[in-house]
């Protein structure tokens, strides 16, 4: 059996890629590494356990402790080769291997579209393909643990992180995540997903304490975890930055224990997100690993644990269950004699067009006022402006960071703040103007950068069309302050339109916008960040190679009235004083504070529904170069509710739809249940049935600790969007109660 494992271990390096999943072995029963993790856990002193629960960053290492060859990422914990226990060895994201500050000099990687993007795609299969492909790249590159699947709830679009995730709804969240887990893992190395929980905003991530009854998290953040797990399997969870109830999550028995073990069964191990460690204790709350020790106050699982462990304040046990964990993971995994030099050969070319389809599925039609687009054929004159569109596409700056096949053409901090440096404003991959001008050999296309407003104008005035690209910048550790563009661009635009009625905008941005010009321009597109193949998704969307089907994962308000939290929670804390640094740690920037979410776990568009609050754009929005019709809608209800309903399109051109159900229920906010994505023919149809989680339409009880769906009346809504419902049936359902 070893034996067997370690060709096809072998085998899989030199296959680059899925050779795990498909040689039939996958991963080990959980019983069978437990069993093995038993019997080398025997076998190790203390000094090796402990060797297995902390990690560093490789980056600030002095060179002579890193001069083995493993390949350099965001963290790595050392092994216990004589027992054949490699070391872990660790790259960020979810959006592809990520190369911060370049630590590994000139080291480039396929760059995924955003995460907003990918959800916008409603694609779990390319989900799935991407994680595979990201996957498949990590271990090419020497890593054998991916900091990927990042599930966190949008609960607010000023939120600097918003871009790595994958929208509000916790159905959507989870599946997709768990999906992109799943295709990392069927390279044989460990996904994680992250970070857990409700660190749903960058401003006092390392202070701030979320309040939230307990059936809200369930229902909402807690859910897409819990989905994402079962869906995934990943073996590892990260734990967040923030408090919870006053606790922080990575030192949180309810959330490491109570949720993650005992009530969702969750087997493999527990690591901290970098500097997110604040004692030694976190061990026996559940947290397995201190990853990245060097930025915490103290080395808490190493140097301070060591004495407690002798004066017995820490129980053996308790290091011996966490180096446990891991070592069941590593066991799980089949990486066991996994080989840290070993590297394998990448086929950017076929990872390209993988970057490339999530792109071209992610872009979102908002607005198309007379067929404005896809282009027409004969266009003769076209100007492009702003957004550099003339070298590359932005992408959105920490610890996600991709830096693309083709290097960065754009690359500036965007903050003075050294605890800031990796928020690098930066632009790459293909640049949409080339691949305008590609798509488009018989025109004439000028670009201009769009600082001089007056220039534009002049520009637009005389082109048949006008294309003007808006980014805003989104970083981890920053939020927005607004929910503008920003840097004159609305402006920019207006002044654009009123020169030219025909304008087209592309907007690339990590989170919603504002768009006061709106009604002024024919056609909107939201194009996110779209990763390294960004600008050839638009250039085709804009000309119609490709007909767009994304899908809006969050809601777009129209004005930061409508949040829940119109003043972004922690945005008037003052700044941290030594005292708070103290307790809070050297990365507290502001005094520690509270954060409510009034909407509690009606996050996005549960919130305008509940307050009848009309956005800019819904959930679930996105317009198509075809016409689709929704008929047929029959829901069944009893034990187990489900929905079948037929998608058809009705134009002229092939294209996919995503057509969503919903329910709701009295004194319930509407709640997506499940949606069928569908490429179509003209005249071609699909007939779709979904089937109801009871935790989504249920309530979670405390009290009793468990989901229950009350008996009652049930309204399915088939739509087009969480506000567009073109059908709905009343169903009866039976109480049924779900262990969580
Ligand atoms: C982020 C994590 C990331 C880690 C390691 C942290 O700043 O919150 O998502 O995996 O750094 O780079």
């Amino acid at each position: 059996m070893k034996v067997a494992a370690r060709i096809s271990a072998s085998l899989a390096l030199l296959l680059g890629s899925t050779a795990m999943a498909q040689d039939g072995e996958g991963l080990r029963s959980h019983e069978e590494a437990e069993a093995m993790a038993a019997a080398t856990l025997a076998q190790m002193d203390q000094d090796e356990q402990i060797a297995l629960v902390h990690g560093k960053m490789p980056a600030l290492l002095p060179a002579r402790e890193r001069s083995d060859g493993w390949a350099i990422g965001a963290g790595w914990v050392q092994g216990v080769p004589r027992l054949g226990i490699p070391p872990l060895v660790e790259t960020d994201a979810s959006l592809g291997v990520s190369n911060l500050m370049q630590m590994r000099d000139g080291d480039v990687a396929t760059a995924l579209p955003s995460g907003l993007a990918l959800a916008s795609t409603w694609n779990v299969d390319l989900l799935r393909e991407g994680g595979r492909m990201i996957g498949s790249e990590a271990r090419a590159k020497g890593f054998n643990v991916m900091l990927a699947g990042g599930v966190n709830l949008v609960r607010d679009p000023r939120a600097g992180r918003n871009f790595e995730y994958l929208g509000e709804d916790p159905l959507l969240a989870g599946m997709l995540g768990g999906a992109q887990i799943a295709g990392v893992q069927d390279n044989g190395i460990i996904a994680t997903i992250k970070h857990f929980a409700i660190n749903d905003q960058e401003t006092g991530r390392h202070v701030a304490s979320v309040e939230m009854d307990e059936a809200a998290m369930r229902e909402s953040d807690l859910l897409a975890f819990q989905i994402g797990m079962e869906r995934g399997d990943p073996g590892s969870v990260m734990c967040s930055y923030n408090r919870v109830g006053g606790t922080y999550a990575c030192e949180n028995p309810f959330l490491l224990d109570q949720v993650l073990r005992q009530d969702w069964g969750f087997r493999g191990f527990v690591m901290s997100d970098w500097g997110a460690v604040h004692s030694t204790q976190a061990m026996l709350a559940g947290l397995d690993q201190q990853s990245g020790d060097q930025i915490d106050a103290r080395r808490w699982f190493s140097t301070e644990l060591r004495p407690m462990l002798d004066s017995g304040d820490m129980p053996a046990a308790a290091l011996e269950r966490a180096a446990g964990r891991v070592l069941a993971t590593i066991y799980r995994h089949r990486l066991e004699n996994w080989d840290p030099l070993a590297r394998t050969e990448i086929d950017y070319a076929a990872n390209a067009r993988v970057a490339q389809q999530a792109a071209e599925q992610g872009v979102v039609l908002l607005r198309n006022e007379g067929a404005m687009l896809p282009l027409a054929a004969g266009v003769q004159r076209i100007v492009v402006i702003g957004g550099h569109a003339d070298i590359g596409v932005p992408s959105g700056g920490g610890s996600s960071q991709v830096a693309p096949v083709g290097g960065f053409r754009l690359n500036e901090a965007f903050s003075n703040d050294p605890m800031r440096s990796f928020a690098r404003r930066v632009f790459g991959g293909t640049p949409p103007l080339d691949g305008l001008r590609l798509a488009l050999p018989d025109a004439e296309i000028s670009y201009l950068d769009g600082i001089d407003l007056q220039a534009a104008a002049a520009a637009a005035s005389q082109a048949d069309i006008a294309i003007v690209f808006a980014d805003k910048f989104a970083t981890e550790t920053i939020d927005h302050p607004d929910l503008s563009l920003g840097n004159g661009q609305d402006e920019l635009i207006a002044a654009v339109a009123a020169a030219n009625p025909d304008t087209v905008v592309v907007l690339e941005t990590g989170n919603p916008v504002l768009m006061p010009w709106h009604d002024q321009v024919r056609a909107i597109l939201s194009a996110w960040y779209g990763g390294q193949e960004g600008g050839t998704a638009i250039a085709r969307v804009l000309t119609g190679a490709v007909n767009p089907s994304g899908h809006l994962p969050v809601t777009f308000p129209a004005s930061v009235e409508q949040l829940p939290n119109p003043v972004l929670p922690g945005s008037d804390s003052p700044p941290a004083d030594r005292a708070a640094r103290a307790i809070y740690g050297v990365q507290a920037d502001v005094l520690p504070f509270d954060i409510t979410y009034p909407e509690g776990s009606d996050a996005g568009y549960r919130w305008y529904d509940a307050r009848q609050i009309e956005p800019l754009y819904p959930f679930g929005f996105g317009l198509s170069y075809t016409t689709f019709a929704l008929s047929g809608l029959e829901a069944q209800g009893g034990q187990q509710l489900s929905a079948s309903f037929t998608i058809a399109n009705t134009g002229e051109r092939a294209g996919a739809d995503v057509a969503q159900v919903y329910v709701r229920r009295e004194g319930r906010a509407r709640r997506l249940i499940g949606w069928g994505r569908r490429d179509l023919q003209p005249g071609e149809s699909a007939s779709v049935t979904i089937t109801a989680d009871p935790r989504v339409i249920g309530d979670y009880d405390a009290e009793s600790g468990r989901w229950v769906v009350p008996a009652g009346e049930y309204v399915v809504e088939l739509g087009n969007s969480a506000t567009d419902i073109v059908a709905s049936q009343t169903v009866r359902l039976d109480r049924q109660e779900v262990q969580p």
